[in-house]
């Protein structure tokens, strides 16, 4: 892949967390600021948001498969999902910064990836009315997921241990701010951006097949049944596991010895986490940052 040497990437430290535009945020996707607000989307763009760790390579890939599975199968076997499907603010060593792959994008339409709040998101994509997927998974879980993936990404700070890492959840000092007012922040936007498709990763896991289907509703897509059901299957956590190009083991900063990317996909995975005192805590704590909204999670299924 040209302009990319992700050898570079080996080189990187655990980075320090700081205060940013009122999130906590780590110099990787705030180097690039200026390029990242400033940037011009096109009417036809799909933003992917979530949450790291809600789901984000899995919607990725079926919008993908959706849109080129047919039509450019060569990207599918020799492009990783993450050039495919550009991480808009990220600047990592060695590699192309997230707003220049999505402007070279040679698709139509460009996916795009962020993790940014609603508030962060360059305004171009609502000034040009793009349609936007954002998928919110369970906040016990995503918590979980989020822990295995800061042991194993060099790339971000270090999470300590399990209790520390749950604390620093709880009180939203995670990169990209607190889990609560991201999944609360898309779902005002809903309310008054119709362009605006909400997922839940439980739904996904409960019955893909049906996912794909209401993301084709609301993408106007008109994908023939048997393709959906080819998609539900390639885009299937084990597929994606095996999948050179969906698992991420091509990334080095990556320690797969200590977790691996497609670690488990799995609701209810909180359970061999959280230990009674925590999940009371944790309880408590979530029924008061959630009590103005009237979006529901299930933590299992
Ligand atoms: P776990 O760590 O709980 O296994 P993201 O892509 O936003 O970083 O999210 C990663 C999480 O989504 C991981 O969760 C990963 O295993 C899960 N995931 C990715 N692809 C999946 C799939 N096809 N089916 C179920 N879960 C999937």
């Amino acid at each position: 892949m040209e302009g990319i040497d992700l050898s570079l990437l080996k080189s990187l430290s655990r980075p320090e967390l700081f205060e940013f535009e009122g999130i906590s945020m780590v110099q990787y996707f705030t180097d690039n600021w200026e390029n990242i607000q400033n940037f011009k989307a096109r009417p036809d763009d799909i933003l992917i948001a979530t949450y790291p760790k809600a789901g984000t390579t899995w919607v990725s890939y079926m919008l993908e498969l959706l849109y080129f599975g047919n039509t450019e199968p060569e990207r599918q076997t020799s492009m990783p999902i993450y050039i495919r499907v550009p991480f808009l603010e990220s600047l990592f060593p060695g590699m192309p910064s997230g707003v220049e792959l999505a402007d070279n994008l040679p698709t139509t339409p460009r996916l795009i990836k962020t993790h940014l709040p609603v508030q962060l998101v360059p305004k171009s994509f609502w000034e040009q009315n793009c349609k936007v997927v954002y998928v919110a998974r369970n906040a016990k879980d995503n918590a979980v997921s989020y822990f295995h993936f800061e042991r194993m990404n060099m790339g971000q700070p270090d999470p300590g241990d399990w209790n520390t890492f749950l604390q620093r959840f709880m009180e939203g000092k995670k990169v990209f701010g607190p889990w609560y007012d991201h999944v609360c922040g898309y779902w005002e936007k809903k309310q008054t951006y119709s362009n605006l498709h909400y997922m839940f990763f439980e739904d996904m896991v409960e019955d893909t097949g049906r996912e794909v289907g209401h993301l084709c509703s609301f993408l106007g897509l008109s994908t023939a049944i048997e393709e959906r059901e080819r998609i539900t299957k390639s885009t299937h956590f084990d597929a994606m596991k095996q999948n050179k190009m969906t698992n991420y083991s091509t990334v080095p900063i990556l320690d797969f010895t200590i977790s691996p990317f497609m670690r488990k996909g799995k609701v209810g995975d909180w359970k061999n986490h959280f230990t009674v005192a925590q999940n009371e805590q944790f309880d408590e704590h979530y029924k008061q940052k959630m009590k103005n909204t009237t979006l529901q999670f299930r933590t299992e299924i």
